[in-house]
């Protein structure tokens, strides 16, 4: 069913059902990656807060988790340059394995900024799990994206953490705008 979201409308992309099947696979790749490694997983905020609740959920290696907030978009439904460096992430990561989680990479340029961040402060690994990615998209590739929920065609999305004007975030699945 399509949905209005402030002056736009919806139409359904990715369902619930698929997502927590999707996130299942997902977890126990990561299970597997990062058995006795003790990592931090660090929700890259407001975006991810689902993904990383029902992501975690699954997961059952000893981690540890922690945020940090970023934010390019301002409420519009392109993607903006600049980055606002909202709160920093404020555990030590230093020689520590880290599992960064995000909502979406579009052109990935917030990635690349926040993966040069965390770099500098010496982790032993850094890891990139996203739920969504538009391959299409991509104006700054980062090596470190390995996992990846779903491929998604280069149109503007909400739900399942991700909002329009901040509007949104409570869906449970993902739409994306009928043009
Ligand atoms: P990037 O820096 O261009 O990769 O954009 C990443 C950020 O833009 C994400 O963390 C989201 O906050 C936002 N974003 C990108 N595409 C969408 C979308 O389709 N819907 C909602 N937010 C998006």
């Amino acid at each position: 069913m399509n949905i209005k979201i402030a002056d736009l409308e919806f139409e359904p992309l990715i369902s619930a059902e698929e997502i927590q099947n999707r996130i299942k696979e997902i977890a126990a790749e990561l299970n597997t990656d990062y058995k006795d490694k003790a990592p931090i997983f660090v929700g890259v905020l407001n975006g991810c807060f689902m993904f990383m609740a029902d992501l975690l959920k699954q997961i059952n290696v000893p981690c540890e988790v922690a945020f940090t907030k970023l934010s390019s978009y301002h409420g519009g439904i392109s993607s903006s340059r600049r980055i606002s460096d909202d709160f920093d992430l404020l555990v030590d990561i230093t020689n520590r394995h880290i599992v960064l989680v995000e909502d979406i990479v579009d052109t990935g340029n917030t990635l690349d900024y926040l993966v040069a961040k965390l770099t500098h402060r010496k982790p032993t690994s850094i890891t990139v799990c996203a739920l969504l990615l538009k391959p299409d998209a991509i104006i700054y590739p980062v090596e470190e994206l390995r996992h990846v929920a779903f491929n998604i065609p280069n149109e503007f999305v909400v739900g399942y953490g991700l909002d329009y004007m901040e509007l949104g975030r409570n869906l449970d699945g993902i739409y994306k705008r009928v043009v």
